[in-house]
């Protein structure tokens, strides 16, 4: 099979072709997604919630990320491999920002990063693509500032926000980032967003005049029971599939039903 490089998104976003991308934290997921056929698998921060439970990204550490990562990485044959940087990993200064991203780069195999941000971690941006490694922006609702925003709700819906997102996203496109994520904010930014840069645009929430769409695993295949934003399509309801599975296991273990004798050794 032929990988998917940077150089075929950007052929993707001139061809008009939407570019595919979902988030997998482990081998077998990650396998069948690329099984599946996606373009792009996100080894997202928000593995933080979805497999360690933390209410936000903050607390997951740049080692707990190299191992989910590394796990994705030994599946995938196709996709592009992207991971984040987690919080604290990059803000610092730009020389902290490089060497997590050639730790990330070394330790599992992926073939970009993503950080979020645009005017201010211009640098940490500009130092770790100058090694080398493919950086893939992210702006809108970036939820490590959760604190700063203080909600989860739509951002750059003022002037002034959407203004300054239109200018890091050129800040980050002239920077040399390949794609940027935009999440969580109006479909007409999002579409000024796309035309205004050459480089493919990825939105969560950001509507349909992008070049493409990303969604976390766990809310696609309706693995969350309670999170059910406006912008989520849900192709499953494994959150009740599980649940009824499990129920009948449960169930045949206690009548005896399970195993059968033909089911034994
Ligand atoms: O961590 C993540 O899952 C993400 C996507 C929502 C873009 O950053
Ligand atoms: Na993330």
């Amino acid at each position: 099979v032929k990988r998917v490089t940077t150089h075929i998104l950007q052929k993707m976003k001139a061809d008009g072709e939407k570019i595919s991308m979902l988030t997998a934290y482990d081998y077998s997921m990650a396998g069948i997604f690329d099984d599946a056929g996606i373009d792009v698998v996100l080894v997202g921060d928000s593995a933080s919630n979805v497999m360690a439970g933390h209410e936000t990204t903050l607390p997951i550490t740049l080692d707990q990320m190299i191992y989910h990562a590394s796990s994705v990485v030994r599946a995938i044959k196709r996709a592009f491999i992207v991971v984040d940087l987690p919080f604290g990993s990059y803000q610092g200064n730009s020389k902290e920002a490089l060497s997590s991203a050639i730790r990330i780069m070394k330790e599992t195999g992926a073939h970009g990063i993503k950080i979020e941000g645009g005017e201010e971690i211009i640098e940490s941006v500009k130092r770790i693509i100058s090694s080398g490694v493919p950086v893939m922006g992210h702006l809108g609702l970036t939820p490590q500032s959760i604190y700063k925003f203080g909600t989860y709700a739509v951002r750059a819906t003022e002037e002034a926000e959407a203004q300054k997102l239109l200018q890091d996203a050129v800040l980050l496109q002239n920077a040399g980032c390949f794609a940027i994520v935009l999440e969580k904010i109006p479909a007409l930014l999002a579409k000024k967003v796309a035309e205004t840069v050459q480089i493919p645009i990825i939105g969560i929430g950001a509507g349909k005049y992008v070049d493409g769409q990303v969604l976390v695993m766990h809310d696609m295949l309706g693995i969350n029971k309670e999170f059910k934003p406006r912008f989520l399509r849900r192709y499953l309801n494994l959150y009740e599939d599980i649940l009824n599975a499990t129920q009948q296991y449960i169930t045949d273990v206690k009548s005896r039903d399970f195993p059968s004798e033909n089911e034994q050794y």
